[in-house]
């Protein structure tokens, strides 16, 4: 298990496929990103054209949402200026997503066909001063769990990468190890009311039916955001990821919160627990080995 003074492991590469100039490139670290380590490369940057520098201002997203994303089918959603504009913003996240991809077929060959690309994202708002409700809020501690979308024990993979250009680094606080933070919290947990699964399906609140294992997860990260006290006291540290630093990591799993930072590129992905080198490491199979109970609904 992946504790706070090494939870970040970093890592020499500098190219997101194995180029045959590039010495050692890593592979085969499963293991230890699931054990709820931060993969860093600190050598590893998202290079934009000349012409794509222009959308290094926030101006570029529409106001409305916080990220500029990539959609399943190709199209952007968030983004303001002219249709040429949004054609190579497109580009610079379809991009960034293809190497993306090709980064984690190299790190983790036991996944190979396993993973599914989801949601890509370019991220150039300042994340000092956003003004949210504490639920939403990412500076506090907390795992990526989301009220609208059940993941039904599925993992989320992320591939992060730093393109401020100014030198200004993502600040990231992790906290304390998945088993440890859930046997804290479990006392506070408490079961599903009968038929609210199906009552936030009927009324669209959530996109499929929502499972014990989606309404715990849910309740750990409203629990940990909500608990003032323990996001000052847990056990956590800094991480600062300078730009040109790529990151990888399980975020279901690893405690997060982001300080301050802005211009980031993200790509997630879906993995089946089932799928992992090790399964018991898994949220879902920790959660359920403390509740003693399965909490998906049998296949
Ligand atoms: C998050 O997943 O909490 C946000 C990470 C970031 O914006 O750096
Ligand atoms: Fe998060």
């Amino acid at each position: 298990m992946a504790a706070l003074d090494d939870i970040v492991r970093n890592f020499p590469d500098s190219a997101w496929d194995a180029a045959p100039c590039e010495r050692a490139p890593t592979t085969s670290v499963e293991h230890l990103l699931e054990a709820g380590h931060v993969l860093c490369f600190p050598h590893l940057p998202f290079e934009l054209t000349a012409a794509e520098q222009r959308f290094l201002t926030p101006s570029i997203s529409d106001g409305h949402a916080k990220n500029i994303s990539l959609r399943d089918d190709g199209s952007i959603r968030g983004a303001s200026g002219s249709p040429h504009d949004q054609r190579e913003l497109r580009d610079m996240i379809v991009r960034f997503s293809q190497q993306a991809q090709h980064l984690v077929d190299r790190l983790f060959p036991h996944y190979c066909g396993k993973l599914r690309a989801a949601k890509a994202s370019y991220r150039p708002m300042q994340v000092e001063g956003r003004a949210t409700s504490w639920r939403k809020d990412d500076t506090r501690l907390h795992v990526d769990a989301f009220p609208s979308n059940p993941v039904h024990g599925v993992r989320l993979l992320r591939v992060f990468t730093n393109l401020n250009p100014a030198g200004k680094p993502r600040q990231w606080r992790v906290g304390e190890p998945f088993p440890e933070f859930v046997q804290r919290f479990a006392p506070r947990l408490t079961p599903p009311l009968p038929g609210s699964a199906a009552a936030l399906r009927a009324l669209r609140i959530t996109k499929s039916r929502r499972s014990a294992y989606d309404h715990y997860m849910l309740q750990l990260h409203d629990k940990m955001k909500a608990d003032l006290g323990y996001q000052k006291a847990a056990p956590q540290r800094d991480v600062d990821f300078a730009p040109g630093t790529t990151w990888v990591v399980f975020s279901d799993q690893v405690l997060h919160a982001v300080m301050g930072g802005q211009y980031m590129m993200e790509q997630t992905f879906y993995l089946a627990p089932d799928k992992q080198l090790y399964p018991h490491t898994s949220p879902l199979k920790v959660l359920e080995d403390l509740m003693g109970k399965a909490l998906l609904p049998a296949a």
